[in-house]
């Protein structure tokens, strides 16, 4: 290996491996076992582990699997990401990565593989119960706080999985088949918003295809967007198998081929450089970022870190509760009172739901009972419990059930727990409906028909359809998967102790059909073809004006909020500043999550009619008022412009309506947008319309236009009494066509010429 201090020069990364041989080189780019890199020379290995609601650190030598089958050590079982979201509070995610990062720290380990921040397209995906939401920016902002709080404590991310990676049917072979505008909008938009604003140290590409093309070897994604736009100096490592031939892997820009294999792949780079396929400067390049990720964690090491397993606890417990949602809450059913009589029915009152399988399953350091916790919290109440499903298997179902009815008839409330078992969602599936059991949609039905004061608690990965509970049950709780403290939380809610603040971060609609990507899901032939296009959630129920049960951005309080005054002002740098009261018009203390959307009628290509650009939890006591400031940036305005290959915000009056949810809209203002300075260069394919929009070339097109079709005398013959818009009905005719019609009016070359002189005075922009 010829040393590279030459051609390592302006490449500081390569530098770093400069010195080492081919084969050190080379052993670089892929695993040492399951979860570490190789230590070569000066540079040191690097332990990575799931993630990315607790630590999954496995030993070695009683076996790993990247499904979270066998033993790992004991750690926090946090929120998973479906709760950490409904959270809407960065600061509270900060303190998330943070926590994390002390275990991970204690653990040795280097990178935390987390968070997982693709786009919810479809209530079935599999793997949604990991990811935050159906929104780009809600998911941006959180996994941004995220990042930041886990790399505080020294310890890497890799933000995952790099991209398009909305479904685990087929995971490693079908193709994601979306259009420029959705890929950066609604797919790319999350990631790109965590690489620039929190710089993760790594990056984990995904398993799927994009557009025909694996992601590992996938130099656009890889290389020119990852890179190349946004910067990012981090490594870019593989998903568990994801690599096939990793020379082209490295070619494309990715750095680390994980886990360990048999050898081959090392063999196949080898010879690939010795044959002159690879060059030796992109071995370099991809062994040198391995490189510096492995000397950032050493770096930062702290072996002898350790942490408080109650404390944890306690934060687990203290974010559960923020993610919880109070869907419905009809005649004050919550909070229950101190004395209540509270008939505790189903499975998980007694064994919690709180995780799912696959690589985010967490060894938990102690589970919290929820039957166990509301007796503590409640000790003066009468609490029967009465499990009602599972005797089911021993024969002694009807009876349990029967017991069940009786016990929330003689109650004052009934807490019926219901959701899909941990058999029905786990990574590597998708789930093929979201439908409740009909067991546990009869149980709530006959329960409300002697109990009218029931409330559903609903444990699930997954969003569930809740339709068919709605009419029965007179309150409804969304626990989603809240990781170990999950007991205590539910708990600290039904009582009241804390006051629910949490907001889906996924619509829940009426029927599975009106999901935007009902028909494309989950694809076929090993293609799926994202046909909703940026109509991703709430973009397309609001679109196709879709009733639905829960809109994105709801969930109720045991008090009231009153909005009003806002104001939006455009900052110097083109972001909207906006201010307003927000009021606690309820008689106790409470958290609102304040929500800012934005929306522009006048679009010139398909929009949302609103979208999410700003989010601010507020706490108030009973009565009190704040004022509640909100910037939207005005990258944020911008929409992906597939004829310029860049952003490109829009000018018009845009909406900005702030409100409780997004369809509880409560002040709404219009805001005057300069839209950016950009046009296309006019050709002879350009349009007579985008022709006739040129101050320059319009003018004289427009005097042609005159002279050939003059204002129709009116003529009793006709219907038309109006006369015919011209411009409208030959418009969309591409300039060369209509100048060859022009005969001696005028030639190709004069027009040629007359373009030329307009684009002279056109701004002209490309991607920014
Ligand atoms: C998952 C990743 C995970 C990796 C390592 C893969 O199956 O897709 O999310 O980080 O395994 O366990």
């Amino acid at each position: 290996m010829t040393p590279a201090a030459d051609s390592s020069a302006g490449r500081p990364d390569a530098a770093l491996v400069g010195d080492l041989t081919l084969e050190q080189q080379v052993s670089l780019t892929g695993g040492a076992d399951f979860l570490s890199t190789h230590a070569v020379g000066d540079v040191p290995s690097v332990t990575l582990v799931d993630g990315p609601a607790g630590l999954r650190m496995q030993d070695l030598d009683a076996g790993a699997d990247h499904l979270g089958l066998r033993p790992s050590i004991p750690a926090t079982a946090f929120p998973l990401p479906v709760a950490v979201a409904q959270t809407w509070d960065s600061a509270l995610v900060r303190r998330l990565g943070e926590a994390l990062g002390t275990e991970a720290q204690a653990a040795g380990v280097g990178v935390l593989l987390g968070p997982g921040i693709n786009i919810k397209r479809d209530p079935r995906a599999g793997r949604n119960f990991e990811y935050f939401s159906e929104d780009p920016l809600l998911t941006g902002v959180l996994a941004t706080s995220y990042v930041q709080g886990l790399q505080s404590r020294g310890v890497g991310a890799s933000l995952k999985h790099f991209a398009a990676n909305n479904a685990e049917h087929e995971r490693f072979r079908s193709s994601s088949d979306v259009d420029p505008r959705p890929l950066r909008e609604i797919y790319l938009r999350a990631f790109q918003r965590v690489v620039q604003e929190a710089r993760p140290w790594s990056v984990m590409c995904s398993y799927n295809r994009l557009n025909g093309v694996p992601n590992s070897e996938n130099r656009w994604l890889l290389t020119r967007v990852l890179r190349e736009e946004w910067q990012f100096e981090g490594a870019v490592i593989s998903d568990w198998g994801a690599v096939d031939d990793r020379v082209v892997s490295i070619r494309a820009g990715l750095d680390l081929d994980m886990p360990a294999g048999s050898g081959r792949q090392e063999a196949l780079v080898r010879s690939a450089v010795e044959h002159g396929e690879l060059t030796a400067a992109d071995l370099e390049d991809a062994a040198g970022r391995v490189a510096r990720l492995a000397a950032t964690a050493a770096t930062a090491a702290r072996p002898d870190t350790v942490w408080d397993q109650a404390e944890h606890h306690a934060l687990a417990r203290e974010i559960a509760g923020r993610s919880i949602v109070l869907l419905k809450n009809d005649q004050g059913t919550l909070p229950l009172r101190p004395d209540a009589r509270v008939a505790l029915l189903g499975d998980f009152a007694v064994e919690p739901r709180f995780q799912a399988g696959g690589s985010s399953h967490v060894w938990a350091t102690r589970v919290d009972v929820p039957a166990d916790e509301l007796a503590s919290a409640l000790p003066d109440a009468h609490i029967v419990v009465e499990r009602t499903t599972v005797a089911e298997a021993d024969g002694n179902g009807a009876a349990a059930r029967t017991r069940g009815l009786e016990a929330a008839r003689d109650a004052d409330v009934a807490v019926v727990f219901i959701g899909p078992t941990g058999a029905e969602e786990a990574e590597g599936f998708d789930r093929d409906h979201i439908e409740l059991s009909d067991e546990h949609v009869a149980l709530v039905r006959d329960v409300a028909a002697v109990q009218p004061r029931t409330v559903a608690v609903v444990m699930h990965g997954g969003l569930v359809r809740l339709a068919p509970v709605v009419p029965f049950a007179a309150a409804i709780v969304d626990a989603s998967l809240l990781g170990q403290a999950a007991g205590g939380a539910v708990a600290d809610v039904l009582t009241g102790a804390v006051n629910p603040s949490g907001r889906i971060a996924e619509t829940v609609p009426e029927r599975l059909e009106d999901a935007p990507s009902y028909l494309d899901f989950p694809g076929t032939a090993l293609h799926v073809r994202y046909g909703e296009g940026i109509f991703v959630g709430y973009r397309g129920y609001d679109a196709r004006g879709l009733a639905v049960t829960f809109p994105f951005g709801h969930g109720l309080s045991y008090t009231t909020f009153g909005y009003s005054g806002l104001r939006v002002t455009t900052t110097a740098s083109g972001d909207l500043d906006l201010d307003l009261t927000v009021v606690n018009t309820g008689t106790r203390a409470g958290r609102e999550i304040v929500q800012a959307y934005v929306g522009l009628s006048t679009s010139t290509v398909p929009r949302a009619p609103r979208e999410l650009m700003a989010f601010s939890p507020v706490e108030l006591d009973a009565g009190e008022s704040a004022d509640v400031t909100m910037t939207i940036g005005r990258q944020d305005l911008a929409f992906w412009d597939v004829g310029i290959d860049g952003w490109r915000v829009e000018g018009g009056d845009y909406t900005v309506s702030v409100g409780s949810s997004s369809r509880d809209l409560r002040v709404t203002v219009a805001v005057r947008v300069v839209g950016d300075d950009v046009s296309r260069p006019l050709t002879l394919s350009s349009s007579l319309a985008e022709v006739l929009a040129d101050p320059v070339a319009g003018q004289v097109f427009g005097t042609v236009l005159a002279a050939m079709f003059p204002a129709p005398e009116s003529d009793a013959r006709s219907s038309d009494t109006g006369g015919f818009d011209i411009v409208r009905m030959i418009g969309s005719t591409p300039v060369g066509r209509f100048v060859s019609s022009l005969g001696d009016r005028m030639t190709r070359e004069q027009a040629e010429a007359i373009l030329e002189e307009a684009n002279s005075g056109r701004v002209t922009t490309g991607s920014s």
